[in-house]
C-alpha cells in the first residue's frame, strides 16, 4: 500500500464523470480552435496533421495516462507530489524540480493565454452588435488588424479574461471548476458542427479536406515536427502538472486509461472539426492558410456575416470559445495554487489572486507583441512567439519526458501496475510506449528540431 494519503486535502471530484469533464475542459480550449488550425496552416497542412496525430497516439496519450496515474498516487500538488513519490520509490528529492518546471510553465502559458481569451471575449461583443453582417473577407481582416493594433483595447479584454480566471480559481475545485464544464462542451460541439455545415455550403470543403489530410512530406520541416509534438502536449494540457493536479482529485476506483482515452478522443475531434470549419472559409475567400494567430478571427466571422441567424450563431460560438478557454485557463495555475495552499497554508483566494495578478502583468508583454513590439525579435520571434515556443515546444515535452522516465524507470513496476489497474496486455502496451517510444520520440524530435543533431 502506498504511504501517501488516499484523498487530497483540496477535495475530490464528485464522480468519474466530473473528472472526465474537468480534464476535458482543461484539454479543449484555445489550443484546439485557435491554435491548431493556424499552426497547421503555417506548417503546410496534411503532413503536419499526420505527425501531430502520431504524436498524440504514441507519445501524448501514454504520457496523459502516466500523469493522471502519478497525480492520483501522490494526492498532492505536483511539487510535493513528485517529492512524495520520489521518497516512496527511494529516488532523489530533486524530482520535485519537475513539479517546479510545471508550475512555471503553467504560469507563463496563462500570461499569454489570457490575452487571446480576451480576444474571444471582445468578439462576443462584436458578434452581438452585428458587426460582421454583410462584410467580406478583407473587411473582416481589417477589423481584426485594427483591433490588435490597439494595445489599450487588448489590455482591457486581457484584464477581463484574467478576472474571469481568478474568480473561478478562488472558488475552488468542486464549486468552481466542476459546475462550469458540464453545460458548455455539448454547446461548443454543436456550433462547430453547424460551422462545418456552412463549410460544406461554400463549395470549398473538398479542398479543405485535401489540405488537411493529404500528406506532402516535402513540405514538412524539422521545426514543423517540433511544433506538432509540442502541440500534442499543449492541447492535452500535459507535461506541466495540470493533469497531475487534477488527477490528485480523482476518486480511487476509476479506470485511468479509459478516462484518458475519452479525453484524447474529445480533444482530437474538436481540433479536427475546427479545422474543417475554418479551412473551407479560408479557400472560399482566397485567404492565406499561413495567416497566423488571427486565423480563426479572420475566417469564422465571414461565415457569421453571411449565414442566416449569423448574429445568434456568432455570439454563441464566441461565448462557447470563451468558456472553453476559461476551463483551460483555470487549470493552468492549479499546480501553483495547490502548492501555495499546501506549503504556505494560504487560502485559495490569496494564492489565486496573487498568481493571477502576476500572470496578468506578464501578459502585458504579449499584448505589446501584437502591436508596438511586433518587430522586437529574438531568434526571429517576438515575445509572444518566444513564450509560446519555450513553453509548448520545449518545457512541456521535456516535462513529459521526465514524467515518463520517472514512471517507468524509477518507479517500481508494482506501483504503476497497482495504480493503473490495467489488464496485463494493456499494461505492457502502456509500459513499452512510456518507457521507450515516448522518451525516445521526444528526445529525437527535440534534439533534431533544435538543430543539435545536425
Ligand atoms: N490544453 C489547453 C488548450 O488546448 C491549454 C492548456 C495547456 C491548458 C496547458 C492547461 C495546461 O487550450
Amino acid at each position: 500500500m502506498p504511504s501517501t494519503p488516499r484523498e487530497s486535502i483540496h477535495g475530490q471530484w464528485s464522480s468519474r464523470l466530473a473528472f472526465v469533464l474537468a480534464a476535458t475542459g482543461a484539454a479543449v480550449g484555445l489550443g484546439n480552435i485557435w491554435k491548431f488550425p493556424y499552426i497547421m496552416g503555417q506548417n503546410g497542412g496534411g503532413a503536419f496533421v499526420l505527425v501531430y496525430l502520431a504524436c498524440i497516439l504514441l507519445v501524448a496519450t501514454p504520457i496523459l495516462i502516466t500523469e493522471i496515474m502519478l497525480g492520483r498516487r501522490a494526492r498532492r500538488s505536483p511539487v510535493h507530489g513528485m517529492q512524495a513519490l520520489a521518497r516512496e520509490e527511494g529516488a532523489p528529492a530533486a524530482w520535485s524540480l519537475l513539479g517546479w518546471m510545471g508550475v512555471i510553465a503553467g504560469f507563463l502559458i496563462l500570461s499569454y493565454y489570457s490575452v487571446i481569451m480576451g480576444w474571444a471575449i471582445a468578439y462576443v461583443e462584436r458578434a452581438l452588435a452585428g458587426s460582421f453582417t454583410g462584410l467580406e473577407g478583407p473587411a473582416i481582416k481589417a477589423m481584426f488588424q485594427s483591433f490588435t493594433a490597439n494595445p489599450l483595447e487588448l489590455l482591457f479584454w486581457h484584464t477581463i479574461a484574467m478576472l474571469f480566471t481568478m474568480l473561478v480559481v478562488v472558488r475552488g475545485v468542486r464549486a468552481g471548476l466542476e459546475a462550469f464544464t458540464t453545460l458548455l462542451m455539448p454547446l461548443l460541439f454543436i456550433i462547430l458542427l453547424i460551422l462545418v455545415g456552412y463549410g460544406l455550403s461554400t463549395g470549398h470543403f473538398a479542398e479543405a479536406l485535401a489540405f488537411m489530410f493529404t500528406p506532402n512530406f516535402s513540405k514538412l520541416s524539422a521545426s514543423a515536427v517540433v511544433v506538432a509534438m509540442g502541440h500534442a502536449f499543449f492541447t492535452l494540457s500535459i507535461g506541466m502538472g495540470t493533469i497531475m493536479a487534477y488527477g490528485s482529485y480523482m476518486p480511487e476506483r476509476t479506470s485511468i486509461a479509459r478516462t484518458a482515452l475519452i479525453i484524447v478522443a474529445a480533444d482530437t475531434l474538436v481540433a479536427l472539426l475546427a479545422g474543417m470549419a475554418i479551412y473551407p472559409i479560408v479557400f472560399a475567400n482566397g485567404l492565406e492558410p499561413s495567416a497566423g494567430p488571427g486565423l480563426v478571427f479572420q475566417t469564422l466571422p465571414i461565415a457569421f456575416g453571411q449565414m442566416s441567424f449569423g448574429v445568434v450563431f456568432g455570439a454563441l460560438f464566441f461565448v462557447a470559445l470563451v468558456l472553453a478557454a476559461w476551463t483551460s485557463s483555470i487549470s493552468m495555475i492549479e499546480p501553483a495554487v495547490a502548492y501555495l495552499v499546501e506549503s504556505r497554508g494560504w487560502s485559495r483566494a490569496r494564492a489565486g489572486t496573487l498568481l493571477g495578478f502576476a500572470a496578468w502583468a506578464l501578459g502585458i508583454l504579449t499584448v505589446l507583441s501584437f502591436n508596438h513590439w511586433a518587430e522586437v525579435r529574438l531568434f526571429g520571434k517576438n515575445f509572444f512567439e518566444l513564450l509560446d515556443f519555450l513553453t509548448s515546444n520545449i518545457m512541456l515535452p521535456l516535462g513529459g519526458l521526465l514524467l515518463a522516465v520517472f514512471a517507468t524507470w524509477v518507479m517500481r513496476r508494482a506501483s504503476s501496475f497497482e495504480e493503473l489497474g490495467l489488464p496485463a496486455a494493456a499494461y505492457v502496451l502502456w509500459r513499452v510506449l512510456t518507457r521507450y517510444v515516448a522518451p525516445l520520440g521526444i528526445l529525437v524530435v527535440l534534439l533534431h528540431g533544435l538543430g543539435l543533431l545536425g
